[in-house]
């Protein structure tokens, strides 16, 4: 056992070095954590947004005051006034990161309204509005992630044309196992009407998809240099995060974390690593393996109550996309200008808000981190934990 741990340990030091190359450190493509300074980065789009058939999947993950909604518009367009003044907002995300001098690249305009048929199943598309949930980047490499919604099968298909120029300029490019989707990957009898039962199974790790085949979101995953986190969740299965952990190998410490959530999916609105050492805990989703954290030293900050109103509809998510920010480097966070709690608990902590109202567009499921993708941060691998 000291041997294998001696040898494991050498391991991780060589796989570091080579990570942090001179070769690997001029690729196009170089982020390590959610908080070196940001160079390069991928915004979302509105065009094109459908609302997606409303499958048992998304039954699972959406409120059941939004179900009439779904039921009524599933494989229809969303509103469009909403998605009018959405589009507002991103485009003027988008300029003031030009104006930090920050380079933004934008996906595909695709027509999302296409209907798909596969061996497996059929379905028209979604969005490519939230890049964080299909694109991860660690280091040098994008990898494709195979996610597990019917609309999301050809969602990589809008980023096709960014990925293939950065694998150009020296990128490395991955696609895990793409999943069949056949009716064995999601659970049949899941329930879906009270929050207390989701809770239970939730407890005993049982979520809407099965282990039939590997499936995973790359928001489920935060990273902070060498240690990855990642939580099993309604769209990442076991079987997915064990696939990552053998493709990561020794590049790579990957934690897998659970919290009191009945419904997670997308890690970043529950525990969102913004420094070295420095996360924003959820306060309804305490994370279970937190004294972890804290024995390596962490500072814990539990982000106050979104200031969202009921009357704003959010189809997607939570109101805690009040916390899904994106650190422009460790001393300045891109943030809702109506969330003015959020806003000052950083200003406490001496981080400063660039302030950009994303409200409507925050109705597609997604905050500033969802809507972005990180290509190019500056700093090396380093380890944090
Ligand atoms: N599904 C989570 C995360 C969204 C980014 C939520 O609704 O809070």
């Amino acid at each position: 056992v000291a041997e294998q741990s001696i040898e494991s340990s050498s391991n991780y030091a060589h796989e570091t070095r080579a990570v942090n190359s001179m070769a690997r450190r001029q690729c196009p493509v170089w982020s390590h954590n959610e908080w070196d300074p940001l160079e390069e980065v991928i915004v979302g789009r509105v065009e094109g947004a459908m609302v997606p058939p409303f499958s048992t999947e998304v039954k699972a993950n959406t409120y059941q005051y939004h179900w009439d909604f779904f039921e009524k518009n599933g494989g229809k367009a969303f509103p469009a006034k909403h998605l009018e003044l959405a589009h507002e907002e991103v485009e003027e995300f988008v300029r003031i990161l030009e104006a930090e001098g920050i380079t933004v690249r934008r996906p595909e305009i695709c027509d999302f309204s296409k209907e798909y048929v596969t061996p497996d199943f059929r379905s028209s598309g979604l969005y490519s509005a939230m890049p964080r949930d299909v694109l991860l980047v660690l280091g040098d490499e994008i990898i494709e992630c195979p996610m597990a919604w019917r609309s999301r099968f050809f969602e990589f298909r809008a980023f096709r044309p960014l990925v293939r120029e950065y694998f150009k300029q020296g990128a490395r490019w991955t696609t895990p196992p793409k999943p069949l989707m056949n009716d064995e990957l999601y659970e049949q009898n899941y329930p879906m009407d009270t929050v207390e039962d989701r809770h239970h199974l939730a407890a005993e790790g049982k979520f809407i998809t099965t282990e039939y085949e590997p499936c995973f979101d790359a928001a489920d995953f935060i990273r902070a240099g060498k240690d990855i986190f990642v939580q099993r969740s309604q769209v990442t299965n076991k079987f997915g995060i064990e696939w990552m952990r053998r493709h990561l190998g020794d590049r790579y410490r990957l934690h897998v974390l659970s919290f009191d959530d009945p419904n997670p999916m997308h890690i970043d609105a529950t525990f969102n690593i913004i420094g070295p050492g420095l996360v924003l805990s959820n306060p309804d989703r305490p994370c279970h393996q937190i004294e972890h954290f804290k024995k390596a030293g962490w500072t814990i900050i539990k982000p106050p109550a979104p200031a969202m109103p009921d009357s704003h509809p959010l189809w997607m998510s939570s109101k805690w996309l009040s916390m899904n920010v994106l650190m422009l480097d460790p001393k300045r966070v891109v943030v809702d200008s109506n969330e003015v709690p959020t806003i000052k608990m950083f200003e406490k902590l001496g981080i400063e808000c660039v302030k950009v109202s994303l409200r409507f567009a925050n109705s597609l499921g997604g905050g500033f981190h969802c809507w972005t993708s990180d290509i190019r941060r500056r700093g090396i691998l380093e380890t944090y934990f």
